[in-house]
């Protein structure tokens, strides 16, 4: 597994200055998914601790959700200038060019580096590595980033088995040069894949694969499709396994966790994961009952909506942890920041 390890630049640490979490207005709640489906409100919230997810409207997508929540972080943060932007998405706006530079030009930052990173619900924690590389090689002072994810477009509606699962949305995170001892510096990220699992979460369509094969996809094969039950084993066991990397690395004791921010997957995954590791339940942080899977948004989203609400503390040992579809996996540790997180939706009341 690699692990970026903090001291790696002379000292020069990625520090989390601010976070920003936007999802849109719009709600698909589980009644509203067992009108269409064969599914109850009842077996979504039971098997994953959904209530509803949110949808963007039409017209909009991963890009306008990103400069919302990246505007978010920027505010959050007070800060005036970003010298590079990492949009963590397996949904962009187009195949090609990346919804990155858009973000940034939208954000009016200037002609700064900006690119998008694949590693679908992973892709947060690899990209809080990408800045941490960036800020280390001095390539960067400051870097802007965004996870933003429109899974309602590429979740086929009467499958029972993904659409209770998915919703869309943005969360953000700036990070700026600083010293690694100091609160908000983001410890070594430990990251891992298994190329070997990669039909376990697949879209088989629309990639080049395919088109090379010069053959007409069946429609659902233009959707994600999941083996759940294969993928909730090894989301548990790649979370558990990674967490525990990165306290080692971090040089943290389990008992030291204060704040547990897993992926909000599925509830039971955190719960699985948190008991493995002997971190109270009480400490795993969760939005997932408003939000759903919100893929690369997930984490941010989750740190957003948590430090608005006081459930993230500053001066709090946060130990994060990721998995999703590659097979790719992560974690990383951070002692929360003294930052005003600004979350914008509507159901934190
Ligand atoms: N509503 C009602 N019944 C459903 C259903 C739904 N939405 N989806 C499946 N079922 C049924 C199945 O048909 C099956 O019925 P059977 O026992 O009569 O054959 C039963 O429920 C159990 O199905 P199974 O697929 O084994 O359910 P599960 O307990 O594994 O839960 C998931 C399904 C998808 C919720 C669960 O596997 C999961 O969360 N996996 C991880 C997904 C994930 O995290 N993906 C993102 C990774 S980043």
């Amino acid at each position: 597994m690699f692990a970026a390890r903090e001291d790696s630049g002379n000292g020069r640490a990625a520090v989390i200055a601010g976070v920003g979490g936007w999802v849109p207005s719009g709600t698909v709640t589980n009644h509203d998914l067992a009108a269409r489906l064969d599914t109850s409100d009842e077996w979504i919230r039971s098997r994953t601790g959904i209530g509803a997810r949110h949808v963007v409207e039409p017209g909009r997508a991963t890009c306008a959700m990103a400069v919302e929540a990246g505007g978010l972080a920027l505010k959050s943060a007070g800060f005036p200038t970003v010298d590079a932007v990492i949009v963590a998405t397996s949904t962009p706006d187009r195949v090609l060019p990346a919804t990155a530079p858009e973000v940034a030009s939208r954000l009016g930052l200037g002609r700064i580096a900006a690119y998008d990173l694949a590693a679908v619900c992973t892709g947060f924690l690899y990209g809080l590595a990408n800045a941490a590389g960036l800020i280390a090689t001095r390539a960067a002072d400051s870097v802007l980033v965004i996870g933003s994810d429109t899974f309602s477009t590429i979740v086929d509606p009467m499958d029972r088995g993904t659409a209770p699962i998915f919703g869309d949305g943005a969360g953000a995170v700036l990070v700026r040069a600083g010293d690694p001892d100091e609160p908000g510096a983001v410890g070594p990220v430990c990251l891992g894949s298994g190329g070997e699992w990669s039909e376990l979460i697949t879209i088989p369509a629309g990639g080049s694969r395919q088109r090379s094969e010069g053959t007409s996809p069946a429609a659902e094969d233009y959707f994600i499709q999941m083996q759940g039950r294969k993928v909730y084993r090894h989301a548990t066991d790649r979370m558990v396994e990674s967490s525990l990397t990165a306290l080692e690395r971090a040089g943290w004791q389990v008992g030291d966790v204060d704040r547990f921010a897993a992926h909000q997957a599925n509830a039971r995954i955190g719960v699985a994961v948190a008991e493995r590791l002997g971190i109270p339940v009480e400490r795993a942080l969760s939005n997932i009952e408003q939000v759903g899977n919100t893929s690369g948004a997930s984490l941010p989203l989750l740190l957003a909506d948590s430090a608005a609400a006081g459930r993230l503390r500053p001066g709090e040992k946060v130990l994060l942890a990721a998995f999703g579809a590659g097979l790719t996996w992560g974690a990383a540790t951070a002692v929360w920041p003294d930052v005003t997180a600004l979350s914008v939706h509507d159901y934190r009341a």
